[in-house]
């Protein structure tokens, strides 16, 4: 407990990272782009990016991109946060907040390709609106993402995976939609979804395959 606490405190320092009660926490929605970034740089965010060491490789590997690694909990996103700031890398900041708040922070077609990486699979029926996938998130998507944007899921959650397959198949303004059961094995493997999150290490150390899903919404 006490070791969290401290590290709440050691995220104030850290300039890369936005949450309640920091400087330009309450303005960001529209404004990613110029407040933060300083330039117009298609947007890539995580979803429950836990400690933030995706966001940030994508961040370094892709220089003319804006990214930001998005989670409730603060606790861990200093990792990737300190990286950043370590690296300089100028591309990457994060945001503590939960998703279901997520129009708070960004406008309509703000951002340019959403990355759902190994979330929370909650299997019970009663925890199934919880899910970052559930229908009111994919149409919360919709909305924030642009025109020729994409959604990039991955999982090792095989309920998972089909229950949100099915709901992307049922949304009948998807486009451009393809998936595969195991990731490492696909030609879908392509050098960004080469990089591994935390849990993808750990679950492939398991001996689990990786399954993954992207799509456009077609408008
Ligand atoms: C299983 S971990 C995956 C972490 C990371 N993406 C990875 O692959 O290593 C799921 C993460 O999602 C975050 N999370 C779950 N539900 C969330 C929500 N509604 N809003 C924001 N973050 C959420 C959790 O705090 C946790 O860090």
């Amino acid at each position: 407990m006490r070791k969290k606490l401290k590290r709440f405190r050691a995220n104030a320092d850290l300039s890369n990272l936005f949450e309640q009660g920091k400087p330009g926490y309450e303005t960001l929605r529209g404004r990613w782009a110029e407040d933060v970034f300083g330039n117009a740089h298609p947007l890539v965010v995580e979803l429950g990016c836990g400690s933030g060491e995706f966001t940030a490789a994508l961040a370094e590997r892709t220089p003319p991109q804006n990214h930001v690694g998005v989670d409730r909990r603060g606790a861990r996103m200093f990792i990737g946060s300190r990286y950043a700031l370590e690296h300089q890398l100028a591309n990457v900041a994060f945001l503590r907040t939960d998703v279901a708040d997520l129009e708070r922070f960004f406008a309509p077609d703000e951002i340019d390709t959403l990355w759902l990486t190994f979330p929370d699979p909650r299997p019970k029926t009663k925890q199934a609106k919880h899910r970052l996938t559930a229908p009111p998130f994919l149409k919360m998507y919709e909305r924030l993402v642009g025109p020729g944007g994409w959604v990039r899921f991955k999982t090792d959650d095989a309920g998972l995976f089909d229950y949100t397959l099915a709901l992307v198949r049922q949304h009948t303004s998807t486009a451009e939609l393809s998936f595969t059961d195991d990731l490492h094995r696909s030609p879908l493997a392509g050098e960004q979804c080469m990089l591994e999150t935390r849990y993808e290490k750990r679950f492939r150390a398991e001996g689990l395959s990786i399954k993954y899903l992207q799509f456009q919404f077609g408008r």
